[in-house]
C-alpha cells in the first residue's frame, strides 16, 4: 500500500506537494471516485486518475549497486557532483537509493522505484544487518571495541548492540582494519561510533546488506536483484517486526 500522493508523484505527474494539492482540489480519482483526503493509501490494483488521465504505475525494479567513493547517494545534486543514478543512464524507471552511504563511503547500495519496498527496508523496526569494513586511525584497544559491541552513547542516543571483529593491524601505518556489523541506519553512524572511541575512520566500505554481498561486482557496477532475492528481503524485513 502506498500513499496516493506518492503514487502520483512517482508516476511523474507532479511533485509530492503538487500531488497533495491536486488531491485537495478534487482532481484525483481512485477507482472512479474522487478522493479529497491526503491519508488515503492505494494498492497496485487500484485505478488512479489525475484530471481523468490514468496514472501509469511503473514496473518495479530492484538493483544492487557497488557505489564507488566520491558519489552522492541521491538522484540529483545542486553542486553538480556525481550521483548514484548517473550510473543507471540506460534505466528508464525513476529509481532512487534505499537509504544512503556517505559521499566517501563505498560499497553495497540498493536502488529501486518501489517506495513501499524501500520504506519497509528502511523502517527502524526492520533494520537489516549491515556489515562494514573500516580502516581506522590507530589501533583501538580491545575494551574500546567491546564498548562498540555493547552500544555507545552518541549525541542521538545509545547505539544498539553490534558485532565487531579486528581483521588486521598495520603497525607501520598505525591503522587497523575492523569489521563491524550493525542493524541501525543512523546518519554517519559507523564514522561517529569510531570517532566516539577516539579512532576516526580513514576508509569505510559496506560489504554486506542482509544476505547480499558485492560478490562479482567491481566499483561502479550494477546487477539486478533476482525475484527470489527481493522476496527474501521482504521476508527478512517482516520477520524483524
Ligand atoms: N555509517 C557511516 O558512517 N557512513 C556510511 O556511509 C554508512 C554507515
Amino acid at each position: 500500500m502506498e500513499r496516493l500522493q506518492k503514487v502520483i508523484a512517482h508516476a511523474g505527474f507532479a511533485s509530492r506537494r503538487k500531488a497533495e494539492e491536486l488531491i485537495l482540489e478534487g482532481k484525483v480519482k481512485v477507482n472512479g471516485k474522487i478522493v479529497k483526503e491526503l491519508g488515503v493509501k492505494v494498492t497496485p490494483n487500484d485505478k488512479v486518475e489525475v484530471n481523468g488521465i490514468p496514472v501509469e504505475r511503473e514496473e518495479p525494479v530492484y538493483f544492487l549497486f557497488y557505489k564507488p567513493r566520491g558519489v552522492i547517494s541521491s538522484v540529483s545534486d545542486d553542486k553538480n557532483r556525481k550521483v548514484v543514478t548517473d550510473y543507471f543512464s540506460g534505466i528508464e524507471q525513476r529509481i532512487y537509493p534505499i537509504g544512503r552511504l556517505d559521499y566517501d563511503t563505498s560499497g553495497l547500495l540498493l536502488l529501486t522505484n518501489d517506495g513501499e519496498f524501500a520504506n519497509m527496508l528502511m523502517h527502524p523496526s526492520n533494520e537489516i544487518e549491515k556489515v562494514y569494513v573500516v580502516k581506522t586511525k590507530g589501533m583501538p584497544a580491545k575494551e574500546k571495541l567491546r564498548s562498540l559491541e555493547r552500544g555507545i552513547r552518541l549525541e542521538d542516543g545509545k547505539t544498539a548492540p553490534a558485532t565487531v571483529k579486528l581483521l588486521s593491524f598495520d603497525k607501520r601505518k598505525n591503522s587497523a582494519i575492523i569489521e563491524i556489523s550493525i542493524h541501525e541506519g543512523r546518519n554517519r553512524q559507523v564514522r561517529r561510533m569510531f570517532e566516539a572511541i577516539g579512532h576516526p575512520v580513514i576508509k569505510l566500505k559496506r560489504e554486506r546488506y542482509g544476505f547480499l554481498t558485492l560478490q562479482g561486482l567491481k566499483a561502479g557496477e550494477i546487477r539486478e536483484l533476482t525475484a527470489h532475492e527481493v522476496k527474501q528481503l521482504r521476508v527478512l524485513a517482516q520477520n524483524k517486526k
